[in-house]
C-alpha cells in the first residue's frame, strides 16, 4: 500500500507550532461541525510544549476559539511514572496547557502511569472503548493523532525491536522499553494508523538523519518503528522546522513537499 506523505517545512520552530496549532484547531472544528465530539490523541516528550503553551496563550486565538466543551483528550503514550513527576507526559500538559484552559475534567483522558503498566493498559482500553462506543473487534478512529519521533526512529512507545510494534489485537498494551530499561503504556498500531488525521510534529537538526533515514531509507520497522506508520487513510502529514527537514527533497513555494512511499 502506498502512502502519500506531505511534509510542511517552516522556518523556524515557532513557525512550525503556530501551523500545528493552526492545523489541530482546523481539525477540531471540523470534528465537533460534523460529529458534535473531536477525539484527539497527544504525544509527549519535549516538542509539543510550545505548542500546548501556544494553544492556552489567552493572547492567541486559539484557547478561545477550540470548542473546549466538545473536545476529548488523550494520550498517544505515557511513561510508567505518577502524574507528578517530571517524566510524566501528562504534567508537562497540564503545566503547559490544561492548567490554563477550560476543558472539563471528564474529557481529559490519563493514561494511569501511576499503576501497574499491564492494569494502567486494560483500563486505558476500557475507557477508549467506552467513549467511542466500540464493539467487541472495533478500533476506535480518533480525529486527529499527533506523534512525534524519537531520535532512535521510535513514535509513540513504539520502541526499536520491542514487543509492542507486533500487536494487533489490543488498542492499548504496556510496552517494556530496554533501551530506556522502563516500561510505558501506548497507543498500539492499529489505533495509530486508523484515524482520520495522523500527523508528525518533529523539529531540530538531532532528528533529521533519522527522518531521512525513515522516509528514504530502506524498510526496516523493527529498526525504525515509525516506517510502520502507514495510516489507513492513505495519507500521513508531517510539520517540520527547516533543521529537522534538511535531509528531505526541498519543499515548494508554498513551503509544503511530497513524497509517495509504498512499502
Ligand atoms: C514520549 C513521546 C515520544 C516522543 C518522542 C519524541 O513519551 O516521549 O510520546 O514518542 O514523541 O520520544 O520526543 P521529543 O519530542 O522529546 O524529541
Amino acid at each position: 500500500m502506498a502512502t502519500e506523505v506531505l511534509y510542511q517545512v517552516s522556518s523556524t520552530p515557532e513557525k512550525m507550532v503556530r501551523a500545528a496549532a493552526n492545523r489541530l484547531l482546523a481539525q477540531i472544528e471540523c470534528a465537533v461541525n460534523e460529529r458534535g465530539v473531536a477525539r484527539i490523541a497527544i504525544s509527549g516528550g519535549e516538542t509539543p510544549r510550545p505548542l500546548f503553551e501556544l494553544l492556552a496563550n489567552l493572547g492567541e486565538p486559539y484557547a478561545k476559539s477550540i470548542p473546549w466543551a466538545h473536545l476529548e483528550l488523550y494520550w498517544v503514550d505515557e511513561r510508567c511514572v505518577p502524574p507528578d513527576q517530571p517524566d510524566s507526559n501528562y504534567r508537562m500538559t497540564r503545566e503547559a496547557m490544561l492548567t490554563k484552559i477550560l476543558l472539563p475534567e471528564d474529557q481529559i483522558f490519563r493514561m494511569e502511569g501511576e499503576l501497574d503498566p499491564a492494569e494502567a493498559s486494560t483500563r486505558y482500553e476500557a475507557t477508549i472503548r467506552r467513549q467511542f462506543q466500540l464493539k467487541d473487534s472495533e478500533v476506535p478512529v480518533f480525529d486527529a493523532i499527533s506523534l512525534g519521533m524519537g531520535d532512535d526512529g521510535h513514535t509513540a512507545s513504539l520502541f526499536p525491536h520491542t514487543a509492542a510494534l507486533h500487536e494487533q489485537r489490543h488498542l492499548v498494551v504496556a510496552n517494556h522499553v530496554p533501551q530506556k530499561d522502563t516500561w510505558r503504556i501506548t497507543l498500539t498500531l492499529p489505533v495509530l494508523l486508523a484515524a482520520r488525521d495522523v500527523s508528525f510534529l518533529i523539529q531540530g537538526a538531532v532528528k533529521a538523519q533519522v527522518l531521512k533515514d525513515v522516509l528514504l531509507g530502506p524498510y526496516d520497522p523493527e529498526k525504525y518503528p515509525s516506517q510502520l506508520i502507514q495510516p489507513a487513510s492513505g495519507k500521513l502529514v508531517l510539520l517540520l522546522d527547516e533543521a529537522a527537514a534538511a535531509g528531505l527533497p526541498p519543499v515548494g513555494e508554498d513551503g509544503w513537499g511530497q513524497l509517495e512511499i509504498a512499502r
